[in-house]
């Protein structure tokens, strides 16, 4: 085999995030940003996923809004998408269709151990439906039509990944290989950004305090406002100790990741000097970061055409992909094709 006849394949990657809201900068740090350096060296799809997001109850018109708003971030952050594939979960069918063939391989009780589903259906009591239940059914299915090699994904998804992980590795040794059993992607650096205002828990777009997490969209004053009203602990120092003082910490781990400073820089640099003088800097600092994104945010989201043309244009390249994989698996279940005769 020489490089001619079999052109060496780049290793795959897919992501995605739900359009439940607008993305904000522990997605920016923790996942986009890793994206963007990711897509020089590896054939990447990135999703969109719309079919996640109707596991719980969303306002139509508001989830239609809110998809574009999420596609235009990743062409914000720097997604490019001459180079990775963006799209929208449902326009390419074959989700759908591969999950339900997967979801008749995955075991009741297996899919009940998820603890993202407990977690979930405590939060949503009034509304736990089969959906949500078989949800990561579905983000096997996102993985494993485009053979991934490698997910980037946070700590909250990693038992997603490994139920994906055994039904891959089920099914091939059932039949014969057909999926690419993929590998869980841990960015090298941390980059876990906690909330503003309770500063243990994870900075999140759904968090019901606006103060605890900093959008995409948010202005440089309205940035700066939010740090400056972030809670800190009852020390003096800026001195990094995630530990007993999350808050400072937090604050300098921001601070560290974007100005690309590392954290025993940071308080040196900061020696001396009160929790008033670097909050001001923080807030500078995550508004010049974020400032650039935004701007771009605002003129990719107000040219819809485009993004349109982008979106189709990933659904079918998406799509020309995830057809080769169903037709196997179609196959190899034993559903009669007309090609079978
Ligand atoms: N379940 C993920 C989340 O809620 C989103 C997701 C869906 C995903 N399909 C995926 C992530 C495939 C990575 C790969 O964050």
């Amino acid at each position: 085999m020489n490089e001619q006849t079999q052109p060496q394949r780049k290793p795959v990657i897919l992501s995605g995030m739900q359009p439940t809201s607008v993305l904000m900068l522990g997605n920016m740090i923790g996942a986009l940003r890793n994206w963007v350096y990711l897509q020089e060296n590896y054939e990447c799809f990135f999703c969109v996923v719309d079919m996640h997001a109707i596991t719980v109850r969303q306002v139509p018109a508001e989830l239609r809004k809110r998809t574009l708003d999420v596609a235009a971030t990743y062409l914000a952050a720097g997604v490019d998408p001459n180079v990775s594939t963006v799209f929208v979960q449902s326009h390419v069918p074959e989700h759908a269709e591969l999950a339900w063939v997967l979801n008749c391989y995955t075991g009741f009780g297996e899919a009940g151990r998820m603890t993202q589903f407990k977690d979930k259906s405590e939060q949503h009591s009034d509304n736990i439906t089969v959906g949500l239940f078989t949800y990561p059914v579905l983000m096997a299915a996102d993985i494993l039509l485009y053979q991934a090699d490698l997910v980037p994904v946070g700590e909250d998804q990693k038992q997603h990944l490994e139920l994906t992980r055994d039904l891959a590795n089920r099914f091939n040794h059932l039949y014969s290989p057909t999926f690419t059993v993929p590998e869980p992607y841990i960015p090298q650096s941390g980059g876990r950004i906690m909330s503003l205002q309770e500063p243990t828990k994870k900075m999140s777009k759904s968090d019901s305090n606006q103060n605890s997490t900093i959008f995409l969209t948010d202005t440089d004053d309205v940035i700066r406002n939010k740090v400056k009203r972030a809670v800190t602990d009852s020390g003096t120092d800026i001195r990094y100790d995630s530990e007993n003082r999350p808050g400072v910490s937090n604050l300098i781990e921001m601070y560290s990741i974007v100005t690309g400073t590392s954290v025993a820089d940071v308080e040196k640099q900061f020696e001396g000097k009160g929790y008033g003088d670097f909050k001001a800097a923080v807030g500078d600092a995550v508004a010049d970061y974020i400032r650039p994104v935004r701007t771009r945010f605002d003129e990719i989201r107000a040219d819809v055409p485009t993004l349109t043309k982008i979106l189709k244009e990933g659904a079918e390249k998406a799509q020309h992909t995830a057809r080769r994989t169903v037709r196997k698996v179609y196959k190899k279940v034993g559903f009669w094709q007309p090609e079978d005769k």
